[in-house]
């Protein structure tokens, strides 16, 4: 059944990191929204932006949480992290006429299953790269130990972004397979394992709306995801986004809507399994053309804070529509303007960190823009400090908070990104300034399709 967007309407927001500061201070744009409801859990910035839900939120509260719902009219649940999707949330919190935005747990089976999205890609012949997918330790060890070119070997399950190891030789992957399988280093995460070729190309992003049968392809974005200037170090949850990104032209966007996207959509209403969320296709643009790396069944953190800055349009009725089906009626159209979001992390991430340092020249980051440019802050890893002055706040996590620009070109985006994200300090704090590197900085390709092809 279609229903017009309520309004007011009411919202939970379900995840409490940076990604959903920016959904609700997004959302808080909207004169649709009634009241916003965020988890008591939710860091500094978004305990500002919302009223705190006195529920637990937990697979094991979901009844008492959705008895809540109907007490408070809570028209829309949005749900930013993946974990609530996989355990059926979705499904569970979609009553009467509460709408759920995020796919139900069949439907994140994309993501929280590896092995499941590779054959259900290679069905449909959905470029990826070339794997296999193992339950037993003898037969992955066997196929892993006769690698002769690099290859990555994969959790299958949800790792927290961390089960993916790149293996260089046959050794190492061996030794992946082993951390995965018999010391459970991902916990039942490696129970199954994909090993695949590794890819090489630079990385994209791509976000679409779903609401069971259409799509809206939103403005790529790059993340990078190596701790490090130049991409070198571990991997991390993500040191930075821009958007646009240069290289993702029209032409390309459109190959991977008919190849990846839609493709996959039919492949799951194949199985009768409706999407209707965000489908993010996590790419590798190879000499050979666009390949999936992964699905993810959510907004990309830090994406979604390179991303909807640009957004023209109101994020309730968007999520709304997308939710009940009605996303052909809606208005999305973006700023031209690049975004770039900068990640501050505290010192010895994506290791061990400190938390309750108090943060610093919050207030300051704004003063570099001038006319025509904005800059925001999306805190993440954040809790207010009371120990300290009124409104104050401590970090609480590894990424502690984005500083996103938005101007007329990506450089000077990029370094008013930097230079305010500078003007952050707590002990330790550190962000790379390198963000955007493979469109602005000297290996960049001089036209899109050179990028694509080489
Ligand atoms: P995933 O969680 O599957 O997206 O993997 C995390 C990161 O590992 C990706 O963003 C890539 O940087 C890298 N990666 C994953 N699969 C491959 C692959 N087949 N070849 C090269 N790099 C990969
Ligand atoms: N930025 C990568 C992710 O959200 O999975």
């Amino acid at each position: 059944m279609s229903l017009p967007t309520p309004e007011p309407c009411n919202i939970l927001l379900l995840g409490t990191g940076g990604r959903e500061h920016a959904i609700a201070w997004k959302l808080r744009q909207s004169s649709r929204l009634g009241t916003l409801w965020v988890e008591p859990g939710a860091n500094a910035g978004l305990l500002e932006l919302g009223r705190v839900c006195p529920e637990p939120i937990g697979a094991r509260e979901i009844f008492r949480l959705n008895r809540w719902c109907d007490r408070e009219n809570i028209h829309l649940v949005v749900v930013g992290p993946e974990a609530p999707l996989a355990e059926g949330w979705a499904e569970k919190l979609a009553e009467g006429e509460r709408r759920v935005f995020g796919p139900t747990r069949e439907a994140a089976r994309l993501e929280w299953d590896k092995a499941y999205a590779k054959q259900l890609m290679r069905a449909a012949s959905i470029p990826t790269a070339e794997g296999r997918s193992f339950t037993a330790i003898d037969a992955a060890i066997a196929y892993a130990s006769v690698r002769d070119e690099p290859c990555v070997v994969k959790a299958a399950g949800l790792a927290a972004g961390k089960g993916v190891v790149i293996c260089e030789t046959a050794d190492e992957a061996v030794e992946a397979v082993r951390n995965a399988m018999e010391r459970k280093v991902f916990g039942d995460a490696g129970s199954t394992v994909v090993i695949e070729e590794k890819l090489e190309g630079p990385e994209l992003s791509v976000m679409a709306l779903v609401d069971g049968r259409t799509f809206w392809v939103l403005d790529a974005c790059q993340d990078h995801k190596r701790v490090g200037e130049g991409d070198t170090g571990p991997n991390t949850g993500g040191m930075g986004a821009y958007s646009p990104v240069p290289i993702a032209e029209e032409a390309l966007l459109a190959v991977i809507e008919r190849e990846v996207l839609v493709p996959i959509v039919d492949a799951l209403r194949r199985e009768e399994i409706e999407y209707r969320g965000v489908l993010y296709a996590g790419l590798m643009l190879t000499p050979g053309g666009p390949k999936v790396l992964e699905f993810n069944c959510r907004f990309g953190d830090p994406e979604t804070q390179a991303l909807l800055p640009r957004l023209r349009g109101d994020l309730v009725d968007i999520l709304w529509r997308t939710a009940s089906g009605t996303l052909d009626e809606a208005e999305i159209d973006f700023d031209p303007r690049a975004a770039v979001a900068t990640v501050v992390c505290a010192g010895g991430y994506p290791g061990h960190v400190k938390a309750g340092d108090r943060i610093e020249g919050l207030g300051e980051v704004g003063s570099a823009a001038g006319a025509g440019e904005d800059v925001f802050i999306f805190q993440a890893g954040t809790a207010p400090d009371a120990s300290g002055p009124s409104g104050s706040i401590a970090t609480r996590g590894g990424r502690v908070l984005a500083v996103t620009a938005l101007a007329g070109d990506l450089r000077r985006a990029r370094d008013l990104s930097r230079d305010a994200a500078a003007k952050v300090r707590f002990p330790g704090a550190f962000h790379r300034n390198d963000l955007a590197h493979r469109s602005l900085g000297p290996a960049a390709p001089r036209s899109p399709r050179a990028a694509i092809a080489r």
